[in-house]
């Protein structure tokens, strides 16, 4: 019986809400606002563009206060002034853009987050801001739009979870309006807001499964979410249980449920499936929704992160959230196995031998190599859709956070060159980093078992590399493989502000982005 104290009912089930976002005809001086936000690239002493209109209407204070080097222009830096006339709202945020030769969307994104978080601190509800970088930026209307607005969104989110209301930041942006006097730009800009909306509420879906306890979220209430998910959006959808998995002969993905009282799910979603004459892409992404690391067990330190090792179901869920708003011109299918890894006298154990739904067999030397178990069936499974491509995204090891470093960089095996390019330029496009790793033979020989096809570990070297040799034993396509581990969490570093403490999001831009430019 819950009581009145205990964290029962889950916060916020259902698909998060974000500030609302528009594309406003208007002149900066004339924008209404609680704040507006202008820019400046760092070395400029007189501003141009929007920023100089308003130094002027201010009577040149923007000029006086960079020749007195109190303003530099640095990202992250952000500036409030109150003006008393000349400008309709009635704070005006300078927020830096860095040095040119060194500006792109990823910094468009952080000065924009930057001057958001200040905004909402100051208590501003309603939020005006100059597109960030399509002026002398020189970035493409809509990229500008898309990363001016996203790094708003993605700054703003907060996670409720259980606290009392008065304990959590009561401040937040309601309304972000990007800005613009010159008509012609106008349809280029809504076309940036409405991806940045749509991949906003995919981000802010993710980091809400990830953040989301693992009591909480279990596998069956991913399959839950991804049910909401279907209906509110028209993407198909089927979550299968054990006995669906059984009779498939997923003795990977399966063995990795044993040791835990609940369910496993696996989810299946899919959008525009009709289209036959379009290539299909796969996502699959792991959804260990708790790895304790099953017998194998983990340190208490190394678990306690372990709640986030369903990130890679959570990006994949939230990018066909944004993919079925953008309805982009993509088939696309969704996989994730989803499972809790716990120990307990039914769990599996190193030394057994499992058959996985591809009939390659597997020796487990170690239940904490649970990922790739789970992953096996999935792309087991994906062969039956003969995909054009298969992404899995995963955090798979701690190798690749020992190799890249934590929040740095993801690892990006492929087996497919045109694949591994175009991930990197979404890459380079979201700053969703991605970092080039090799698929030597070698790593393949590390996992070969003496009674089995393959052995689950190839023991502590080269850890990120053998990981995916395995899993390139169930691929029969052309595959990219995304080890996200270290990516899922951040602890609110301030160089990205558009990334507060706790869950990234990570990989569901990524994603988006890959297939915005699949279509
Ligand atoms: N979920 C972990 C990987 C991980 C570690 C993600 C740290 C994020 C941060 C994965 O299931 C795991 O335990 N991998 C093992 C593999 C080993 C037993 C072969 C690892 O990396 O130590
Ligand atoms: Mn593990
Ligand atoms: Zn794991």
């Amino acid at each position: 019986m819950p009581s009145d104290n205990a964290p029962s009912a889950s916060p916020r089930l259902g698909l998060p809400d974000l500030p609302a976002a528009d594309v406003a005809h208007v002149d900066v001086l004339a924008a209404s606002a609680d704040a507006l936000v202008v820019n400046l690239f760092e070395g400029v002493t007189s501003p141009g563009g929007a920023t100089g209109a308003v130094d002027a209407a201010l009577g040149g204070a923007i000029s006086r206060l960079l020749a007195g080097g109190d303003v530099t222009g640095k990202l992250g830096e952000v500036t409030v002034l109150y003006p008393t006339a000349g400008v309709s709202a009635p704070r005006v945020l300078i927020t830096g853009l860095g040095r040119p030769d060194a500006f792109g969307p990823e910094a468009a994104r952080r000065a924009s987050a930057a001057a958001a978080l200040r905004a909402a601190e100051l208590g501003a509800a309603r939020l005006a801001t100059v597109v960030h970088g399509a002026g002398a930026g020189g970035l493409a209307p809509s990229d500008a739009a898309q990363a001016t607005l996203e790094g708003a969104l993605l700054a703003s989110y907060r996670f409720g979870g259980w606290r009392a209301p008065s304990a959590g930041p009561a401040r937040r942006l309601e309304q972000i309006t990007l800005v613009e006097h010159d008509a012609a730009r106008l349809p280029q800009l809504v076309e940036g807001a409405r991806a940045a909306h749509a991949v906003g509420r995919g981000v802010a879906f993710a980091r809400d499964l990830v953040n989301l306890p693992p009591d909480h979220a279990t596998p069956d209430y991913l399959g839950r979410q991804a049910q909401a998910l279907a209906e509110r959006t028209g993407l198909r959808v089927a979550v299968h249980d054990r006995a669906w998995a059984e009779a498939r002969g997923m003795g990977a993905f399966l063995a990795v449920a044993e040791g835990s009282s609940r369910e496993p799910r696996f989810i299946e979603l899919g959008h525009r499936e009709e289209r036959k004459d379009l290539p299909l892409v796969v996502l699959v992404g792991k959804g260990v929704t708790f790895d304790s690391g099953g017998l194998s067990l983990k340190q208490k330190d190394g678990m306690i992160p372990m709640k986030s090792d369903m990130a890679g179901a959570a990006a994949v869920l939230g990018a066909m959230l944004a993919v079925a708003e953008l309805d982009l011109n993509v088939r696309v299918v969704a996989l994730c196995p989803c499972v809790e890894n716990m120990p307990d006298g039914a769990a599996f154990r190193p030394s057994d031998v499992l058959v996985a739904g591809t009939g390659l067999s597997v020796e487990v030397l170690s239940t904490d190599a649970e990922g790739r178990l789970a992953l096996a069936d999935a792309l087991g499974y994906a062969r039956s859709f003969a995909p054009a491509a298969v992404i899995d995204i995963a955090t798979l090891t701690g190798a690749s956070v020992v190799a890249l470093g934590e929040g740095v960089a993801a690892s990006l095996f492929a087996t497919d060159p045109t694949l591994r390019a175009r991930l990197e330029t979404a890459a380079d496009a979201t700053g969703e980093r991605v970092w080039p790793m090799p698929l030597f033979e070698e790593y393949r020989a590390a996992i070969e078992s003496q009674i089995a096809d393959l052995k689950n570990s190839g023991g502590a070297k080269g850890g990120v590399g053998t990981a995916a040799a395995f899993l390139q034993a169930f691929t029969a396509y052309p595959w990219a493989h995304v080890d996200m581990a270290g990516m899922a969490l951040a602890n609110g570093q301030k160089s990205r502000p558009y990334l507060p403490a706790g869950a990234t999001g990570y990989g569901v831009r990524l994603l988006v982005e890959f297939l915005r430019d699949w279509a």
